[in-house]
């Protein structure tokens, strides 16, 4: 039987490797029990890790929009989403965390080095669902959603090989990608961890520095009027800002196309104890609403479900 996913277990960092200006990619390993738990986990699953022991990065080497974060005590544990998930054996399993530099617990999460111990809750919410009759994946990334969709790419093609999966980020800018950008830049560029995962990528930056200049909700209805995939046999996958999830989800609803979106919400507990991530859910069949956690509901929702926010 896998016990408890909210239980804490500590894991062992194996890399950390800085990424352009502000990202970086961690590897942990988790061993036992922990990695029993881990080696289930479906993509859009995240975990809850503390990173109040962890220590800051020297002083002089802490950009001036990061000074304020560096002197923030931190309380509470962050969510983090995986990029990927190694099964090395039973009892071994490797996670990939992608991380966007934002604040104290990002700032020490680039002090980790091989060796050194962290602690984790998790996997923590539920993930995406594949439904038996699709056979087109669209995963539909904007700033730090990417992890989970490059995580449920690389799990289509272990699981799901008749699966065909297509990948659009987007982003600002090209420095705006925590990725390797393959390709003429201006032509249709690819990103490489997608490739790897069996997906053919696109990219849109609102500057037009590679790829689709504009948004990538824009590149995306494109495509599709294009006439790329039968929505009837196609599946919308989609993380990121809320604004674009809601457009997402539109697009969705004009195509007749099936989505699920995983939300973000600030989080305290993780676990469905505080409320503080509620997300408004429409009640199927009529116009009443309800509130859902984030966390426990959570985070990947189908998008006919989800009041988004107004922007
Ligand atoms: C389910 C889930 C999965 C996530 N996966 C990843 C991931 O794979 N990689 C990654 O880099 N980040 C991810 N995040 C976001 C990450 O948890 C936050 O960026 C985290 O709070 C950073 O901690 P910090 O102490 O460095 O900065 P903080 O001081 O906590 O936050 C920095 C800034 O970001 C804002 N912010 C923080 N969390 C959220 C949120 N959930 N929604 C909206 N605004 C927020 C804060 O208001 C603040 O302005 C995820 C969040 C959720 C809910
Ligand atoms: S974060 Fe506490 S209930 Fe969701």
């Amino acid at each position: 039987m896998v016990e408890s996913t909210r239980k804490a277990a500590i894991a062992t960092v194996i890399d950390n490797d800085a990424i352009k200006r502000r990202f970086g990619r961690l590897t942990i390993q988790l061993a036992g029990e922990a990695a029993r738990r881990f080696s289930q986990v479906t993509p859009g699953q995240f975990a809850q890790i503390r990173l109040s022991e962890v220590g800051l990065p020297e002083a002089s080497s802490i950009g001036g929009d990061l000074a304020d974060s560096a002197r923030r005590q931190i309380l509470l544990r962050r969510p983090f989403s995986f990029c990927n998930v190694t099964v090395e054996s039973p009892t071994e399993v490797r996670v990939g965390i992608l991380y966007c530099v934002l604040g104290p617990s990002t700032l020490r999460m680039t002090t980790l080095d091989k060796g050194d111990k962290i602690n984790i809750i998790g996997p923590l919410g539920n993930g995406f669902s594949v439904p038996p009759d699709k056979k087109y994946a669209v995963l539909v990334a904007g700033g730090m959603g990417a992890p989970p969709l490059q995580h449920l790419a690389g799990f289509l093609k272990a699981n799901y090989p008749k699966v065909q999966t297509f990948a659009f980020v987007g982003a600002n800018t090209i420095g705006d990608l925590p990725f390797t950008v393959e390709g003429p830049k201006s032509d249709s560029p690819a990103i490489s961890e997608f490739t790897k995962a069996g997906a053919e990528s696109h990219i849109a930056t609102d500057d037009g520095s590679a790829g689709f200049r504009g948004l990538v909700t824009e590149c995306l209805d494109q495509w599709f009027k294009e006439g790329a995939t039968p929505y009837e046999q196609s599946i919308i996958y989609s993380c990121g800002p809320e604004p674009m999830l809601a457009e997402v989800a539109r697009l969705a609803a004009e195509h007749n196309i099936d989505c699920q979106v995983s939300m973000e919400r600030m989080m305290a507990c993780g676990i469905g104890v505080c409320q503080s991530c509620v997300v408004e859910a429409r009640v199927a069949g009529g116009s009443e609403t309800v509130y859902k956690l984030c966390c426990k509901d959570g985070p990947v929702f189908d998008s006919k479900e989800v009041v988004f926010e107004q922007g």
